[in-house]
């Protein structure tokens, strides 16, 4: 390690809260699907910021419009309207599909849950103040914050900070009849990931969501689909409930939405929308001019259907490679899942997954483990095959090791 990366780390330590477990490099700048470190070392990002550089690094139409951006109005209150914001919402309720859909902007994908979850509470209220019930799936991640945390399956995330705020339930995730057991004229909301991320890269299994729009509708329940990481193109389709035919009541968005700039949101159907009038929710900088400016880039790219077939052509061939290593390696490789560009590989064997993930940075690829075992590879959407077998090379000959 040489001395400037040292001397960034122990600054950094001696000043950051500790709640991550960092790896031993400073990254410093980027292009395309590579990012590099402060010592010049190249590395194969197959982490994208967790799903967040859509357009990879330095992608020159987003550098160049948040930089126009910064220089005309980096920020204004929401009390003003801005042409940014106005595009970008105009945008993302077109594309949603949803009724007379509206949007909000916030700043991460907890605060679109958090508005989200107000939302269908709110809605709900104003047929009983009964009717609060949140039902969520065991092994979901829905945020940070109190009420989202709450919201997540892995109780794990809520030790040590209660009390939590009431009303929560847990599912398991693809199992129509423990959900259909659970609902009731009290359930407000189903609130899902359309695919399980940091759980694990778990989709929906044959009908699930369907049936899980049908019995929302029996009970007069609000379908959430949070899409905070499997939306913007991520599984072929710009939204990832048009890939399993079902409509929600609210999706929330956030990571790839600006392409890295600080963005969420939330779509309603304008209906529920309704529940919230002037003064009932705010932020001070959600959807602020310089942030819509980059989502306006993402927005005019990703939705296109050739970018989309491109995820779909990309993601096939990623899933049939991986399919291809679990056959080389039968013993590591327990199951490949997932779809498009959100793709799981879960390991047999416990506690090596830290290992390789470590393995493959020093041979300058990223890569991430969620969950103690499962490969999750969320890379840019612009990636080609030809940096699918660079990485898989890598793992490859890191898997070897332990095989
Ligand atoms: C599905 C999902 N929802 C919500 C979140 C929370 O987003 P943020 O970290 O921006 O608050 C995440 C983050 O990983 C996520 O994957």
């Amino acid at each position: 390690m040489q001395e400037i990366t040292k001397e960034i780390i122990v600054k950094d330590k001696a000043a950051y809260l500790p709640v991550f477990n960092r790896y031993q490099i400073v990254l410093d700048h980027g292009e395309g699907a590579y990012v590099w470190d402060v010592e010049g070392k190249k590395y194969l990002d197959f982490l994208g910021g967790i799903a967040v550089n859509v357009l990879g690094h330095n992608y020159p139409p987003l550098a160049e419009a948040v930089a126009e951006q910064a220089h005309k109005l980096i920020h204004c209150s929401n009390l003003y309207h801005t042409r940014q914001q106005a595009e970008a919402a105009e945008k993302l309720a077109r594309l949603s599909g949803l009724e007379d859909a509206r949007v909000f902007f916030g700043n991460s994908g907890a605060e679109a849950n958090e508005g989200a979850i107000k939302l269908a509470r709110k809605y709900a209220h104003q047929q009983s103040p009964d009717k609060s019930q949140i039902i969520t799936a065991w092994m979901s991640f829905h945020g940070r914050t109190l009420a989202t945390l709450t919201a997540t399956g892995q109780p794990h995330y809520q030790e040590g900070v209660g009390p939590l705020p009431a009303g929560f339930d847990y599912v398991h995730y693809n199992d129509i009849q423990e959900l259909e057991s659970m609902m009731s004229e009290k359930t407000c909301a189903v609130l899902l990931e359309t695919i399980q991320g940091e759980g694990g890269v778990y989709t929906p299994q044959g009908d699930y969501l369907k049936q899980v729009r049908a019995l929302c509708d029996k009970y007069g329940a609000l379908l959430i689909l949070d899409e905070i990481q499997a939306g913007i193109g991520r599984s072929g389709c710009f939204f990832a409930y048009d890939k399993y035919g079902i409509k929600p009541d609210i999706v929330t968005l956030a990571k790839g939405l600006a392409g890295g700039v600080p963005i969420g949101a939330f779509i309603a159907r304008g209906e529920v929308a309704k529940a919230m009038q002037p003064g009932d929710h705010g932020t001070t900088f959600g959807g602020n001019p310089l942030a819509c400016a980059a989502a306006n880039v993402v927005l005019d790219l990703v939705p296109q259907p050739s970018f989309l077939e491109q995820v779909t052509i990309v993601g096939d061939y990623f899933r049939e490679q991986l399919v291809a290593l679990q056959q080389k390696y039968p013993d590591l490789i327990a199951e490949v899942r997932g779809t498009g560009l959100i793709l799981g590989a879960e390991l047999s064997k416990d506690a090596i997954g830290g290992e390789i993930v470590n393995e493959c940075l020093e041979r300058g690829v990223i890569i991430n483990c969620t969950v103690g075992k499962v490969l999750r590879f969320v890379p840019p959407l612009i990636i080609v095959e030809d940096q699918v077998d660079e990485m898989l090379e890598v793992l490859s000959q890191v898997l070897s090791k332990y095989a």
